[in-house]
């Protein structure tokens, strides 16, 4: 089944105000890719002014609580979010997973969350060198993926991407075997967990994709796009990434 493109970039901890200048030639990129999605996902912080200033790409968060308000220091919630104009948000990344210790549990009832309040996901999964290492990376990954995806998983608003931790942000990335490998198996275990949908459901690949690799990448087996932090930070190294997806 033919799945529609999504080239997705998250700035991270990166940005402000004069940063968004940036967000114009990659709006006009994206404009000139009809058939394929373009979303960028900024901090709290800019996603208003991000979402104000180009209206046909997609503007998101990095994450969300999975409350709708109250008592959460620092959190933002899915209404704040749509709020701002944001369309979407990114969970279960493996910063967050990380740094402040998200479980699987969290990680879906971020995605529900963010289905109740009418946005779309891009849910992350990936695992680490060492599991690599020990020949367990289909396993984190596929187990990952069950554990925290979220109830009536659908291609409407869910994304899947998968980042193995070792290949963000260090200019390393799996082979295009292995990418191609690792997306057959969250397939089939999509499959397993959604029946049909799962031939609808977009999976990105991300990790060092650059515009040097991204047509390679892109090229393999159930690879629908890619989520893109440090080349997603400026329109120079961004437009020829989407340009690859095209
Ligand atoms: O979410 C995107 C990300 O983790 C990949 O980062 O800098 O390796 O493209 P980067």
């Amino acid at each position: 089944m033919a799945r529609r493109r999504l080239v997705a970039g998250n700035w991270k901890m990166n940005g402000d105000l004069a940063a968004l200048a940036e967000l114009d030639g990659i709006a006009a990129a994206a404009a000139a890719a009809p058939g394929l999605d373009v979303a960028i996902a900024v901090p709290a912080t800019l996603i208003m002014a991000a979402a104000a200033r180009t209206a046909g790409l997609a503007i998101g968060a990095e994450d969300v609580h999975p409350a709708e308000k109250g008592a959460h220091t620092g959190c933002i919630s899915v209404g704040m979010v749509r709020d701002a104009g944001g369309r979407f948000s990114i969970v279960g990344h493996s910063e967050r997973r990380a740094d402040c210790h998200e479980t699987d549990a969290e990680v879906r009832a971020k995605a529900e969350a963010l289905h109740r309040g009418g946005l779309s996901a891009i849910l992350c999964v990936g695992e680490t060198l060492a599991e690599r290492d020990a020949g367990q990376a289909v396993q984190v990954v596929t187990g990952q993926l069950a554990a925290s995806l979220p109830g009536g998983a659908a291609a409407g608003w869910l994304s899947i991407a998968y980042e193995p931790v070792w290949a963000i942000g260090t200019g390393r990335t799996p082979t295009v075997g292995d990418v191609a490998a690792m997306h057959g198996a969250i397939r089939e275990e999509l499959r397993a967990l959604v029946g049909n949908e799962a031939e609808r459901i977009r999976i990105l690949y991300g990790g060092s994709v650059t515009g040097d690799n991204a047509a390679e990448l892109l090229g393999a087996g159930d690879v629908d796009g890619a989520l893109v932090g440090g080349a997603s930070l400026t329109a120079a190294k961004f437009v020829p990434i989407i340009e690859a997806a095209a």
